[in-house]
């Protein structure tokens, strides 16, 4: 082995070996493969995106990933290696996402893993995206205050959740419809803004008054860790065919900067309220949507407010991408008891979290 860490690190004053673990992603529309030292060091961290073959229909085309997938996922990897400067029979396990996600896109990243994971006689450790998101926050960090509060705003899901160790999750609440990311992009393609939603409503807030428009403060003040997106979607629209039916010019920036309040101002009074009820040690926040300036602003200054240790992955690690795949799957295969999958290993589009409790 070459790669030997000497030194005064946190495992103290030892020479030890790293475990190089190889994440693969490709639940939606990245295809993502990373190398990650120890759970934490990044050496390398691929994305293929495909925003531009799904622009055209306005959102992601489930047959086109996939197959977008399966061109990409082997160059992809291959690139991961060459960056990190390794060779695969220097890596030490593999990490894949197996759900949620969609079915088709999440197999090709399960189907090549277990592939190599068979050649090589790698362990192979299946992960779950969402885990995955909450584990962005661990890369570059020794470690993190536990208990802590995450909160995770994706594409497909918007949780609550409180952790008191790794692999344990006491859920506390989560959306009831829409997914955060998805209520702004579907805002995003009624304005014509195109896809992905998120950013461009975040690019056309940036020239917009957030206080243009009312929207309901949704499910706040009840005793509800929930969130739901879908009313305040069906209001933006409301509005926006409103001004397309009486011939006026629709103010997209005004509508984009008072919808994306809305949204924010929603996800802050929940995490608001855990915190005054929980008092965790810290603040997580993950997922593609915590790439949004005005929640990762928001977020940092409940913190302040509430006097908590905040973390905030870097706005890359907060869309999806291997890396933090590569990481919770390095921290799941140092629990006790530990099992690496097997190869009837499957794609799950519904995976729930394991170790996850729900509240209610
Ligand atoms: O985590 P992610 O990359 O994929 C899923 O697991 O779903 O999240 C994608 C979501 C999309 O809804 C996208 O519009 C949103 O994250 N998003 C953003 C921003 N960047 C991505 N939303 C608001 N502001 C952003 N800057
Ligand atoms: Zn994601």
């Amino acid at each position: 082995r070459l790669h030997y860490v000497v030194g005064t690190g946190r495992r103290g004053d030892f020479v030890f070996m790293s475990t190089y673990t190889l994440g693969v992603e490709t639940s939606c529309d990245e295809t993502s493969a990373a190398i990650v030292q120890d759970g934490i060091t990044i050496l390398s961290n691929i994305i293929a995106s495909q925003i531009d073959c799904h622009k055209p229909f306005g959102g992601v085309v489930p047959e086109i990933a996939s197959r977008k997938h399966l061109a990409n996922v082997l160059p992809v990897i291959q690139k991961a290696l060459d960056t990190a400067g390794l060779t695969l029979s220097e890596i030490d396990q593999i990490a894949v996402t197996c759900g949620p996600g969609l079915v088709g896109a999440l197999l090709v990243g399960v189907t090549t893993a277990k592939a190599i994971a068979y050649a090589r006689k790698l362990p192979l450790i299946p992960v779950n995206h969402i885990e995955g998101h909450i584990f962005a926050n661990m890369l570059g960090r020794d470690a993190v205050s536990t208990p802590f509060l995450c909160l995770t705003v994706s594409g497909g899901h918007t949780d609550l959740l409180l952790v008191h160790k790794s692999g344990e999750y006491l859920h506390l609440g989560g959306t009831r419809d829409d997914a955060a990311g998805e209520s702004l992009d579907k805002v995003a393609r009624v304005l014509g803004l195109g896809y992905p939603g998120g950013p461009a409503i975040e690019q056309a807030a940036l020239a917009g008054d957030p206080s243009a428009f009312d929207f309901p403060a949704v499910l706040s003040g009840q005793k509800t860790y929930d969130f739901s997106f879908s009313g305040l979607k069906t209001a933006a629209i409301n509005l926006i065919n409103h001004y397309r039916q009486v011939g006026q010019e629709i103010p997209i920036a005004n509508l984009a900067a008072a919808f994306q309040k809305a949204v924010v101002d929603q996800l802050i009074d929940r995490t608001d309220k855990a915190l005054h009820e929980y008092s965790p040690a810290a603040l997580l926040l993950s997922g593609g949507v915590a790439a949004n300036g005005t929640l990762r602003q928001e977020i940092v200054r409940l913190a302040e407010r509430c006097g908590i240790e905040y973390y905030i992955p870097e706005r890359v690690l907060c869309t999806d991408n291997a890396a933090m795949i590569a990481s919770a799957g390095y921290h799941r295969s140092q629990m006790p008891g530990f099992e690496a999958a097997d190869l009837t290993l499957n794609a799950y589009p519904d995976l729930p979290i394991s170790g996850l409790i729900r509240r209610r």
